[in-house]
């Protein structure tokens, strides 16, 4: 099978579907982010000491060390901020977009420290959602509305489409 990719902004649920999916479907699981923080360290000191441009190189350079088949890939909120990223994606794999309401993200998120783009204002948060929201659904194959799903469902839902 293709590469299965989730985008989906901070909090959409990626990580814990992606992983449920691996599990359900026999294939292995990788996250960009985890990626990025074991080779590079804590995304909060990226961030902090390197400044968000380098981040996006790094979360760029391990999308592209993922395989194009049998893999389920849960990719950090921002990778859609970079056009090279959704064009490997799209070449390489099925794109699932895990939509959540703003609601629903805020109430999972809360004032989460480690998220730096998340920050604290939330005029600002409510901008970032709806301009990224736009790009998430131009990118999918498929979006999944998940408000008021469980992670269960949510995969199941993927595993239909497949
Ligand atoms: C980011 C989302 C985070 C992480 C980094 C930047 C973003 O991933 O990659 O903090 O730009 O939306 P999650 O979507 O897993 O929180």
């Amino acid at each position: 099978m293709k590469t299965i990719y989730l985008i989906g902004f901070m909090g959409s649920g990626k990580s814990t579907v992606g992983k449920m999916l691996g599990e359900q479907l026999g294939m292995p699981f990788l996250d960009t982010d985890q990626m990025v923080e074991s080779e590079y360290g804590p995304i909060s000191a990226i961030f902090r000491d390197k400044g968000e441009k380098a981040f996006r190189t790094y979360e760029t350079e391990m999308l592209k060390r993922i395989p194009d088949n049998n893999h389920i890939v849960s990719t950090g909120g921002g990778i859609v901020e970079q056009e090279q990223n959704i064009a490997f994606m799209n070449g390489n794999g099925i794109i699932f977009h895990l939509n959540a309401s703003m609601n629903e993200i805020a109430s999972r998120l809360g004032n989460d420290p480690n998220r730096p783009l998340w920050g604290t204002n939330y005029a600002e948060r409510v901008r970032l959602y709806n301009r990224r929201k736009e790009l998430y659904i131009a990118a999918a194959d498929v979006t999944i509305l998940t408000d008021g799903k469980t992670a269960q469902n949510i995969t199941e839902e993927i595993s239909s489409q497949l």
